[in-house]
């Protein structure tokens, strides 16, 4: 009898390669998502992928009687939880709404496992948590750091929700710190939806290689860099999608070694946005039009991960590399005509 697994967020960027991972692996997956940021054609997409229709509930996590109904109707055998407001700049704007939905939604998942007896807990954290880290690449060990913005502050937060039911209850979790995930599905079915003007890097490039937008703009060049612009590193969504995979398999087999695990999600390389213009530009055969202006608040110089605890632990590591990544994020960004 396959294991059910509940995919919050499941119609989201990340959510959606996950759960075609999922079903790829063997798992039957139930998707809840709210549609707030996605629509239900993903669900198609999905299943044109892999030939399996997600079960699918349209529900608003914050709403507590609708999340009770829900594990009424479902044995879930593990949760991957991505549903989450997202966006940093919206955040600092609307703070109330990000802890609201962020937090008031998680709170309301760990009760169904505390009161059915669940177990298997994935949760979608970020590298956010460590903000400008002291020491590169980031490990585990490195402090996390008061957030920087509301967004970051949901994800630092909730991870410490999330240790202290593990220590009162009996079910374990783990928590990935994603870099920055990109690129999208080799079928091209499925990729980044970004509604309204992106915020971040990949996403605008390929619209301004589209057409859609008329230059991007380079958010600083005197970082104390090579090339004086900011590092980030850069993940394929697929590898990504993997890695929760395994740490919910780590989870069902018993593996953990800590009722509360957290691993840094990343390949390892950090690339300027210069790199990363220069790595589209070659993968695709095409010239982008940029300009260098001034930095964008909030933006951290360098951030890469120490993935050796990741690869180790979860027996995972990143298989596509960042032209693979950037030339699907391209041939996504085509078939959105
Ligand atoms: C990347 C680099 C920008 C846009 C985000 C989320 C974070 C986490 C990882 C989820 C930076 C530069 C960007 C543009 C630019 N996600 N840039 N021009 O800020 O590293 O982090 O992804 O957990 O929470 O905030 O990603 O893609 O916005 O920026 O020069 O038009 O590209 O300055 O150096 P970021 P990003």
């Amino acid at each position: 009898m396959a294991k059910q697994i509940l995919v919050t967020g499941g119609l989201g960027f990340i959510g959606s390669h996950t759960v075609v991972e999922l079903q790829n692996a063997g798992f039957d997956v139930v998707v809840i998502d709210d549609l707030s940021n996605t629509t239900l054609k993903v669900l198609d997409q999905i299943t044109e992928i892999t030939g399996t229709k997600p079960a699918f509930e349209q529900i608003d996590l914050r709403i507590k009687e609708d999340v009770k109904a829900f594990f009424d109707k479902y044995q879930i055998d593990g949760i991957i939880h991505f549903a989450a407001f997202k966006a940093v700049g919206e955040s600092m704007h609307k703070p109330l709404d990000y802890y609201e939905n962020n937090l008031g939604a998680l709170v309301y998942l760990l009760q169904e496992m505390r009161d059915r007896k669940l177990d298997n807990f994935i949760f979608s954290s970020s590298c956010t948590v460590y903000g400008q880290a002291d020491e590169l690449p980031i490990t585990e060990k490195a402090p996390v750091k008061k957030a920087e913005s509301v967004y970051g502050n949901t994800k630092q937060i909730g991870e410490e929700i999330i240790e202290d039911a593990t220590k009162a209850h009996d079910f374990k979790a783990i928590a990935l710190r994603y870099f920055n995930p990109i690129g999208a599905h080799p079928t091209t079915k499925i990729g980044e939806l970004p509604i309204g003007v992106p915020q971040n890097l990949i996403p605008f490039i390929t619209q301004t290689a589209a057409g859609m937008r008329d230059e991007l703009s380079v958010f600083g060049d005197d970082y104390n860099t090579p090339d004086g612009t900011a590092v980030r590193d850069y993940i394929h969504v697929v590898d990504l999608a993997k890695a929760h995979i395994a740490a919910l398999q780590r989870l069902l087999d018993g593996n953990n070694k800590e009722k509360f695990e957290y691993f840094n999600v990343g390949t390892g390389t950090g690339s300027s946005v210069l790199e990363v213009i220069n790595a589209f530009e070659t993968a695709n055969s095409l010239k982008l039009n940029y300009k260098i202006v001034d930095r964008r608040a909030g933006d951290i110089t360098a951030a890469y991960a120490d993935t050796t605890i990741a690869n180790k632990e979860l027996n995972w590591k990143t298989e596509l590399s960042l032209e693979t990544a950037l030339k699907s994020a391209w041939e996504w960004q085509v078939k959105q005509k």
